[in-house]
């Protein structure tokens, strides 16, 4: 460290005050302890801190500016470096790369009065510089160790460029595809959700967060931001306790379990209360209950947010609010470096608040390893190394191919043939290496992904004859910018038809543009955008022999594809190495795997449709003519999706058979072993991932009639078969009642095992009852 020296002169002479109170309840046990010489070097140093200083650490702002320019001699730069050099700021987002990064931080460490480090922020949602497939993509595989792996080096390139810090994961469960920013998320499941969510903290954290190739992690958005009414941005979420507890807590459980250091609050409101003010389910829930001793940021400008929506009078309001809920860290809204002070003066905020929130942060500050070096994650040579490294291209290779999911594949037109094959290319999509990065990829350079053209050009045996059918977006595409859809030229079509008739099979690529997720991007017409569905009509009539490929970053509906189109694989948008992986797997070199983490709806008035649901008081009949007018239904469309949740397929088969249970009666406490044996029946190796569901039959709050509660991969060669077992212990079998109590009810379960949430075998067993 190089200036700052009383505050080193502190550290050194380090107070030992106990009376840090910890809250734990036994059920849930952080992962992390609190290292005592770091708490007492904390208290060293808010002994000596300013109340300005204090407020300063509590202060983000963004920086999207030039930091190795000239100093900015007006507006809102100016006051920034101002601030910076004054102790007011505790945190920057957006900067990034070594060199950037060491200017500002240079800044606060020789200029401020105590010379406490930044803790730097930033975005990588699915990767830094090299891209992995997006979060949604990444769920389908069900596979923990590549999504762990994926996180890793996400957050290896982005420490490397300096950043200490990821808003990521993202573990906001949604079953509304309109909203964009499903795509960011692990889908509708939270026990799957769960998994995910740890596994990605692990991937970003590492084992020990001082490793200068890891960073802290976020999971946000606490909480419901997913449930967004009607699934328009930003809405508000209507939730009962239910839902909050069973569907959206338990993934930031799951996060806080594997030690994530931060959360960060939502735009949303829960039950009228923004979550930016929520001290229910940030003091109670959070850091009560869960015990939770990292620290909680705010969504950008959330706090300032809060006056529009209703619930504070005014900035300084909003700011007592958001501080006295447990919010400790205020993204770009000024309102923390503006109000605490005189909030604290007045004597309208407790100081004890303040310094609990300083804590936290200065916590995570030490933990990182910044307080004993705060230029420790600014290394050039590191940075030219890691960023961009091969072994991360075939990290995100390997995790692109586990991503995609078969939807159909009829008459097995999929694997295609390696030679002597005419191939038509057909789609906008296929020559794009752009859009198949995907959303929320600020690091990345554009135009950096393999095209599914340059992957399929790989395969030399074929002939390959590619032809673009019809623009998709006619605007300049930016993740700034609405797009604009080309919804009338058509010019392309007759060369598109004629290379289909030349063709012995026709792979066409189309779907969304990969700005038309994210957020800010929600949609309420699902359909293929622009004139892509006419175009895949028009190309069908010439030639039925059509694999479709879809590119999305939410459930599109394909109603129309999916009765006539024969082959449909879902490939989502895969990051960098996009083309080489949908070739890998059209051409058989990798058998597809994935599963659905979300359900497709029929059409667009299906939504939000999940798999566990509710049974109504009057659901559908099995025998079809009991059903009368008078039943849970829709008129015009059957209740059931187009492809379910954890549905997909593979180019071979898999049989299931023989699901057993070691009893069918079980005392409390008891734990049920479960076992099925599956065999492959195909004629290729394949992967398939197993699902194990249950249904509590009767209890106190009315449980969904599936939930998936275990799953497993198993790799099986052609002919083999082989016994899986799952065993269910008490965290399966019970579930959260309206007071948030975990609960576990004596009474009959049905347990489900198969490939998807639908096709399964059945069998059932009593808990706790004669
Ligand atoms: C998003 C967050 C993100 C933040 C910083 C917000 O608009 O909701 O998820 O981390 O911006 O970029």
């Amino acid at each position: 460290m190089k200036k700052n020296g009383l505050y080193f002169l502190l550290l050194c002479s380090i107070v030992l005050l106990s009376g840090f109170s910890k809250n734990q309840d036994p059920k849930l046990i952080p992962a992390k302890t609190l290292n005592e010489s770091i708490e007492a070097k904390i208290d060293s140093l808010l002994s000596i801190m300013t109340l300005e200083e204090k407020a300063g650490q509590m202060n983000q702002y963004n920086g999207f500016w030039e930091v190795t320019g000239p100093l900015p001699k007006d507006g809102d730069a100016a006051l920034k470096y101002e601030h910076l050099r004054s102790g007011r700021v505790g945190s920057m987002l957006t900067v990034r790369g070594v060199e950037q990064v060491r200017k500002v931080q240079e800044i606060v460490v020789n200029e401020s009065r105590l010379g406490i480090p930044l803790i730097i922020g930033f975005d990588v949602i699915h990767g830094y510089k090299t891209l992995s497939p997006i979060p949604l993509a990444e769920a389908a595989s069900w596979d923990m160790e590549a999504i762990r792996r994926s996180a890793e080096v996400g957050a290896a390139e982005a420490a490397a460029s300096g950043i200490n810090w990821t808003f990521a994961p993202m573990v906001d469960i949604s079953r509304d595809a309109r909203w964009g920013r499903v795509m960011e998320g692990g889908g509708e499941d939270p026990f799957l959700g769960s998994k995910i969510a740890a596994a990605r903290v692990k991937g970003v954290q590492g084992k020990d967060l001082s490793d200068p190739l890891t960073v802290a992690a976020t999971a946000k958005h606490f909480a419901g931001y997913g449930f967004a009414e009607a699934g328009r941005e930003y809405n508000k979420a209507d939730i009962g306790n239910s839902t909050l507890y069973n569907m959206v807590l338990p993934p930031f459980k799951a996060a806080a379990e594997a030690g994530v250091r931060t959360m960060m609050t939502g735009f949303n409101t829960l039950d009228e209360i923004p979550v930016t003010g929520n001290k229910f389910i940030l003091r109670d829930i959070l850091k009560g209950k869960w015990a939770f001793d990292g620290f909680v940021i705010s969504d950008y400008a959330s706090i300032e947010e809060m006056v529009v929506h209703g619930f504070a009078k005014d900035e300084k309001m909003a700011t007592k609010i958001a501080v006295e809920a447990g919010v400790d860290m205020d993204m770009e809204a000024y309102s923390y470096v503006n109000e605490i002070m005189d909030l604290v003066k007045e004597g309208s905020l407790d100081e004890s608040l303040v310094d609990d929130a300083v804590r936290r942060i200065l916590r995570v500050k030490f933990e990182l390893g910044l307080m004993d070096d705060p230029y420790k994650y600014l290394d050039e040579q590191r940075e030219k190394e890691v960023v961009g490294n091969p072994a991360h291209h075939e990290a995100v290779l390997d995790m692109a191919k586990k991503s995609i999911v078969l939807l159909k594949n009829e008459n097995n037109l999929l694997p295609l043939n390696k030679n002597g094959q005419k191939i038509a290319l057909i789609g906008d999509l296929a020559d794009d290496k752009n859009s198949p990065l995907g959303s929320w990829r600020i690091a990345s350079d554009d135009n950096t992904a393999v095209s599914v053209l340059e992957g399929m050009q790989k395969y030399t045996g074929n002939k390959l004859t590619f032809v673009q059918g019809a623009p998709l977006v006619v605007s300049e595409e930016s993740f700034l910018t609405e797009l604009r859809f080309n919804t009338t030229d058509k010019s392309g079509f007759p060369a598109a038809v004629k290379a289909a008739k030349n063709a012995d099979v026709v792979v066409m690529v189309l779907g969304e543009h990969g700005f038309q997720s994210g957020e800010g991007r929600s949609r309420t017409n699902l359909d293929l955008p622009g004139v892509q569905q006419e175009l895949l009509e028009e190309v069908y009539s010439a030639n039925k022999n059509v694999v479709l490929v879809l590119n999305n970053g939410r459930p599109l509906t394909i109603d129309w594809a999916a009765k006539n189109i024969p082959t449909i694989v879902e490939a989502w948008q895969l990051g960098t190495q996009t083309g080489n992986a949908v070739a890998q797997v059209l051409y058989g070199d990798y058998n597809p795997s994935g599963k659905l983490p979300m359900t497709f709806p029929r059409n667009m008035g299906q939504t939000p449709i999940y798999y566990n649901h509710q049974n109504t008081g009057r659901p559908q009949d099995p025998d079809p003519g009991a059903n009368m007018v008078w039943w849970s239904h829709y008129m015009d469309i059957e209740n059931t999706p187009l492809y379910p949740f954890g549905y997909g397929l593979s180019y071979t088969s898999f049989k299931y058979d023989n699901l057993k249970l070691n009893k069918v009666k079980y005392a409390m406490g008891e734990e049920v072993q479960v076992a099925v044996d599956i065999h492959n029946t195909g004629s290729f190796d394949g992967k398939e991932v197993v699902q194990l569901y249950i249904r509590d039959l009767y209890a106190n709050t009315v449980r969904p009639v599936r939930e998936l509660k275990g799953f497993e991969l198993v790799d099986l060669k052609k002919g083999e078969k082989r016994t899986v077992n799952f065993t269910l212990t008490q965290a399966e079998l019970g579930f959260y009642n309206n007071q948030g109590e975990y609960v576990i009810e004596p009474g009959e379960f049905e347990v489900f095992v198969g490939g998807n949430s639908v096709d399964t075998l059945k069998s059932s067993f009593m808990l706790g009852e004669d």
